[in-house]
């Protein structure tokens, strides 16, 4: 199969609608990463992002959605609770996935066999207008081939799923760089299943009580249930060997110094570059927890790029703010191995 690169002028964005509508799969960004979109109510359509990933079936989809109006218009979910209008008024468009009770048009295949569905209506106008031409919600994974670094550029997308899907949509690179917050309100408090860009403080702020769940921050015991399936796989992993440590920020460069060889490199800050003897990969400044998230999946896919790479040291990050996100997705790549110098 020839996958499309396809810029943003409106007949692209129409081309792309009449794909989807044909059941095919393209490739959209959004504010977060790029998305793998097939018509979320054609569950073979659906069936086909699973295979072009390689993608446990066991693994539900977001929906996404162009207006509020769509959830009552297309019937997805059997009901839309007070805490979800409450989200929603706050934060969509933007980077929230709500969990509620799934409506009778989402397939099997979406839900992967749950009783709920995931939604979110993304700000990227551009997202928007694909859904709009495609007259049907999306349903979207992150577009990487299922257990590397989600997509945050079209050359990333193409990257990974040349060949296997219809065409790319070239929306430029994602603000946020992380995907979305997801949020369930199916039990009596909501509870955040993963950080993302709408942090555990705003959704405080306008839920009043809002729980993390245990999968968020630690790893789970073998055999426990995940409450959101996502969170058991390993995921976001670069094929370098990523090694956290749990250290001050003098301790960290001479422990990368001690251990430097020219298969080591260094995910850092800015201020550590010059410190270091190894090759540097920086997320941004110390503490600008938003150019983190913006840089992690482009800097891991970069070091992935440089195969003499085998061994890359970061500092495990702090979970404040949107450092909540860049921790989850980074102790996942480490396999949830921390080095903790201040025990040794
Ligand atoms: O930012 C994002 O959310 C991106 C863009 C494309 O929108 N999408 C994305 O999708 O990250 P994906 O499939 O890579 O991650 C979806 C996560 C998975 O961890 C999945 O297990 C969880 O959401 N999820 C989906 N439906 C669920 C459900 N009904 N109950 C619990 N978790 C669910
Ligand atoms: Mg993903």
């Amino acid at each position: 199969m020839k996958t499309l690169l396809l810029d943003t002028s409106k007949e692209n964005i129409q081309k792309a609608g009449e794909l989807l509508r044909n059941g095919e799969l393209v490739g959209i960004p959004t504010e977060t990463v790029y998305g793998l979109a097939a018509d979320a109510l054609n569950g073979k359509a659906v069936a086909d992002i699973f295979k072009a990933k390689n993608r446990p079936m066991d693994n539900p989809l977001i929906v996404h959605i162009a207006s509020l109006a769509d959830i009552e218009k297309h019937r997805l979910v059997a009901e839309f609770p007070k805490q979800a209008a409450l989200l929603a008024r706050a934060f969509w468009p933007g980077p929230l996935t709500i969990i509620m009770k799934k409506g009778e048009s989402i397939p099997d295949e979406v839900s992967a066999g749950l009783d709920s569905v995931a939604i979110r209506f993304p700000s990227h106008n551009v997202a928007q207008q694909i859904i709009e031409a495609a007259g049907t919600p999306l349903a979207a994974p992150s577009a990487n081939l299922s257990g590397s670094p989600s997509p945050t550029s079209a050359q990333h997308v193409m990257n990974d799923m040349d060949g296997r899907i219809s065409a790319v949509v070239d929306g430029g690179v994602c603000e946020v760089g992380l995907e979305s917050t997801v949020i369930t309100v199916l039990g009596d408090v909501p509870r955040i299943l993963r950080p993302g860009g709408v942090t555990y403080s705003q959704l405080k702020e306008v839920l009043g009580e809002v729980e993390v769940d245990k999968a968020v921050l630690e790893g789970l015991d073998d055999g426990e249930a995940a409450a959101s399936p996502g969170m058991k796989y390993k995921h976001y992993a670069p094929s370098a060997n990523v090694i956290l440590l749990n250290s001050s920020d003098d301790e960290y460069i001479e422990y990368v110094n001690a251990h430097a060889d020219s298969s080591t490199a260094a995910l850092c800050c800015d201020e550590d570059i010059d410190k270091l003897s190894v090759q540097t990969y920086s997320l941004g400044k110390r503490g600008d927890y938003i150019s983190h998230a913006h840089a992690l999946f482009e800097r891991l896919r970069s070091i992935d790029e440089n195969k003499s790479i085998s061994t890359v040291y970061s500092r495990l990050p702090s979970a404040e703010g949107v450092g909540m996100a860049v921790y989850n997705r980074l102790i996942r790549a480490a396999g949830f191995e921390v080095i903790d110098l201040e025990k040794l």
